[in-house]
């Protein structure tokens, strides 16, 4: 009998169901909530009302893509946390009362669990996983850590941001340029019309393999602020170098860390996930730094790398697989490491 999974996403602003039966993705479904562009960031109660509108809609279109109907399923699994409390609290409540209807096991997932596993996601049964152990460099909003997977449920954080994450560098960094947000698509965007070399940022020097983008972020702020005072206009004169420069800054410290982990442990498997993985420089400076030093890149088709549920089936169809349910009593819960 085939193992279906249904996995809900609801930790921040994306409202997403995705099906996978037998380890093969059916459906992936996201509605991304644009509520938040007029604030500059996301904004708790608003996305706590747009999950409760936006999540029905959203499992029966993943479970009519998928081709079956909701008797077929065979458990649940959802995001249990980190993430905003709020959020979290509609897809849990959700799936715990469609488990309960179907009478089908709930499974909890971590979403920082669901980011890495988002590797082993399968569109056919040709699609190549990574092997155990590698490093996965996982680099979101909330979230800048270098784990070290040895297997499906045995990781362990090497290194992790003291403060900002990647993302929120990109961010705030975005917010001051002008930018909608989230600022790193249009970071992104921007950066391959301009000169990296043109700004130089400030590098932090902390020690081991900790991550920090906060002292980066004030060294972009006052360039700024200095040079608006000889030219208005300094933003939109220098846009494009603006971005590469900020761009190659964020890249050096990712990767200065990540390379240094791969040294440290030996192991020849890398993997990058989480929405800043999506970032074209990111990709192929990951790419480069595996060929340079002879191991292999593993990274996410880009549907994969921002907040999706098909990363919570895949995780919550190995925990199946283990028999790891969970109980309808367990709360949500916002920060919590792996
Ligand atoms: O994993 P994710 O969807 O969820 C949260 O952590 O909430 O990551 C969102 C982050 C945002 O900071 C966004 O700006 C960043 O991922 N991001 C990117 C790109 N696409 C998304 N950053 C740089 N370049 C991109 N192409």
């Amino acid at each position: 009998m085939s193992v279906i999974i249904l996995g809900i996403e609801s930790s921040c602003d994306d409202t997403s169901a995705a099906v996978i039966a037998d380890g093969i993705l059916r459906s992936n479904v996201i509605a991304s909530q644009k509520v938040h562009e007029a604030y500059g960031g996301v904004v708790p109660e608003l996305a706590s009302r747009a999950h409760q509108q936006n999540i029905v809609p959203v499992v029966s279109e993943a479970i009519r893509q998928a081709g079956i109907d909701k008797k077929d399923l065979t458990a649940i699994a959802y995001t249990r946390g980190p993430g905003l409390l709020g959020s979290l609290l509609v897809g849990t409540s959700f799936a715990k009362g469609m488990s309960i209807g179907l009478d089908i096991p709930l499974i909890d997932v971590n979403h920082l669990h669901a980011h890495v596993l988002s590797h082993f996601i399968k569109c056919d049964q040709t699609d190549k996983v990574p092997e155990f152990p590698f490093l996965c460099l996982l680099i979101s909003g909330g979230n800048s850590q270098i784990i070290l997977v040895r297997s499906m449920n045995d990781m362990e954080i090497l290194g992790k941001t003291i403060d900002d994450a990647a993302g929120e560098a990109f961010d705030k960094c975005a917010k001051v340029m002008g930018l909608p947000y989230p600022g790193g698509p249009h970071i992104d965007r921007l950066a391959t019309e301009g000169n990296p070399e043109a700004f130089s940022f400030s590098k932090p020097h902390i020690p081991g393999l900790d991550y920090s983008f906060s002292g980066l972020k004030t060294s972009f702020l006052y360039t700024v602020r200095d040079n608006i005072k000889e030219d208005p206009d300094f933003i939109t004169h220098n846009l494009p170098d603006l971005c590469a420069s900020l761009q190659k800054t964020i890249i050096d410290i990712l990767l200065n860390k990540l390379s240094k982990a791969i040294r440290q442990t030996g192991v020849r498997h890398v993997a990058i996930g989480g929405g800043v993985s999506a970032n074209s420089g990111v990709r192929s400076a990951v790419e480069k730094l595996c060929r340079d030093m002879k191991i292999t890149p593993w990274i996410p088709e880009r549907a994969f790398t921002t907040d999706n549920a098909a990363m919570v089936a895949i995780a919550g169809y190995y925990k199946y697989l283990n028999n790891e349910f969970s109980d309808l009593a367990l709360p949500p819960f916002a920060r919590v490491s792996i």
